[in-house]
């Protein structure tokens, strides 16, 4: 079943888990999240970002999604990930997206505030969600700590809802996305203000390789949506590696099956672990 992000976040946030968010670019990376999904009978995000715009066709990865959604009862939820460029926003909506991520966080608070309200303006009015994100989830900065100046800040993230009518909100708490060469430290204090003044689900970015109990203590806090991407896409080119060294790979058609499956694997585990503290 085809829904928008409220449908999944709302529940989630209120029942102490988090909706998994992988990114599908491709037949195999879609059939990977949907079968997890199924396996788990549990909700699932779909999430195109606008960087794969010249590696998917954004019209086909839709129908494929939006077909694998008919097939079911469980909820799940095509989004379009990280995206700065209206006119990707429009071509996703029309091409039958259910949600949409505005990412203007590299914008002032101001024109973050005033393109997101522009972008919620339009969706709202056609049924589609809209995250955006305040603070800054570096990308590619996993080696340091993520400095106390990219956080989100709690005040301004309760003025920002007001603001915009977002329904969900990113927040930058430590998290980067990428790998991280040493253990990420997770701001949770600041997470804790963040969610008593901001009553939304919120979304943790960089979701790959965090350890398991900070994941658990962030969906506590108030996380609902957690993004991952870059641990299934490293365990799919380790497969295919390994696939590669062997004497005999075999048919393409088989070792793309066998990537999928190694997929599948990584994201039934972060569903599974998202959904270890649900209440109800
Ligand atoms: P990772 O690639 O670090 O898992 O982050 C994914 C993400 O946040 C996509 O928006």
């Amino acid at each position: 079943m085809l829904v928008n992000l409220d449908a999944v976040l709302n529940p989630a946030r209120k029942e102490g888990y988090a909706v998994g968010a992988f990114n599908v670019y491709s037949l195999e990376t879609a059939s990977a999240v949907y079968r997890a999904a199924l396996e788990c009978r549990a909700p699932v995000i779909f999430a195109f970002g606008e960087r794969y715009i010249d590696v998917a066709n954004i019209k086909v990865i839709a129908s494929m999604v939006r077909t694998m959604a008919r097939d079911t009862d469980i909820p799940m939820v095509l989004h379009l990930d990280h995206c700065k460029d209206l006119s990707v926003i429009y071509r996703a909506v029309a091409a039958g997206f259910t949600s949409v991520m505005f990412d203007g966080s590299h914008l002032s608070f101001e024109d973050n505030v005033a393109g997101t309200r522009r972008v919620v303006e339009f969706a709202h009015s056609v049924g589609v969600t809209v995250e955006a994100e305040l603070g800054s989830v570096p990308f590619d900065a996993a080696g340091v700590e993520v400095p106390e100046e990219y956080l989100t800040k709690s005040e301004e993230a309760a003025r920002f809802v007001q603001a915009t009518g977002i329904d969900a909100l990113a927040v930058a708490v430590g998290t980067a996305h990428g790998e991280y060469k040493g253990k990420p430290k997770i701001y949770h204090e600041r997470l804790a203000q963040i969610a008593s003044l901001v009553p939304l689900p919120l979304v943790l970015h960089g979701g790959s390789g965090i350890p398991d109990e900070d994941v658990i203590k962030a969906i506590g806090a108030g996380i609902a949506k957690i993004n991952v991407n870059t641990q299934i896409s490293s365990a799919a080119v380790k497969s295919l590696r390994e696939i590669m060294g062997r004497q005999k790979p075999g048919a393409l058609a088989d070792v793309m099956k066998e990537v999928e499956d190694v997929m599948t694997s990584e994201v039934t585990g972060f569903i599974r672990l998202f959904l270890r503290n649900k209440t109800m």
